[in-house]
């Protein structure tokens, strides 16, 4: 089984307010991507990552390539203007070998190797997976003007996370219908069910977050001192 781990780190962090892109900020003396790359470098199943960002960035991708002995690191490839656009960018690059995709976002450094096998397991199996934790408050959905309008049955809601990891064909797939069709989407995993395929949840870990927003950030240094890959 060839594995191809794709990473979109073509951001620029606007929430964060930082003036450096959120996935190259130092955490515990290392750029946020390098601990997430670590975790795909290490998981032997995978056996090539590509990522993806943006033109002025290709350069420090190469060194921290070097730096940080990522063996598995392909040549990075330019992003685009949404995530979607910088994950089909990268599809053109992944090995011709390759028959499972594993997508994950650069800013969730804190995956297990047991998210990604399980992800990966699963995927091979039944086409399509995604790693998601259940929802812990209750949730509400609200018109645009804040009015409720109902209560969500919290036992069947789950929050989603990365990776999502898909059978090749499965995800190309995906991507051409919803190129085709002009679709929109913040996951995968919702193109992927807009050509009528299921993804399986793998319960995941509420650590898995994604460093998003500066109170992220206090978190993710809190959690790197007791984080056990
Ligand atoms: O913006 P969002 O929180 O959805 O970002 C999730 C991941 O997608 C991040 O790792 C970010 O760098 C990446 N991204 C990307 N290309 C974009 C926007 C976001 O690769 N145009």
């Amino acid at each position: 089984m060839f594995v191809s781990a794709i990473i979109p780190a073509a951001g620029f962090g606007e929430r964060m307010g930082a003036t450096i892109s959120k996935q190259f900020l130092m955490l515990n003396g290392k750029p946020i991507l390098v601990h997430t790359l670590e975790r795909f470098q290490a998981c032997e199943m995978v056996k090539e990552i590509i990522v993806a960002t943006q033109s002025s960035s290709l350069s420090l991708i190469e060194e921290i390539r070097e730096k940080y002995s990522l063996t598995k690191l392909k040549p990075p490839v330019e992003g685009g203007e949404r995530r979607q656009d910088s994950i089909s960018n990268a599809l053109r690059y992944v090995d011709e070998q390759c028959d499972i995709i594993s997508v994950h976002d650069a800013v969730r450094p804190f995956v297990h190797l047991k998210e990604i096998t399980q992800s990966i397991e699963t995927a091979k199996y039944y086409g399509a997976s995604i790693v998601a934790v259940r929802a812990k408050d209750t949730m509400k959905q609200a018109s645009t003007d804040g009015r409720v309008e109902k209560t969500l049955n919290r036992s069947s809601l789950w929050s989603v996370q990365t990776p999502q990891t898909f059978q090749k064909k499965i995800l190309l797939d995906a991507y051409r219908f919803a190129e085709m069709n002009d679709l929109m989407a913040t996951d995968d995993s919702f193109l992927v069910e807009q050509i009528g395929i299921s993804p399986i949840i793998v319960e995941g870990s509420y650590e898995n977050i994604k460093v998003t927003t500066p109170d992220d950030l206090l978190l993710a240094e809190l959690l790197v001192q007791r984080f056990v890959p």
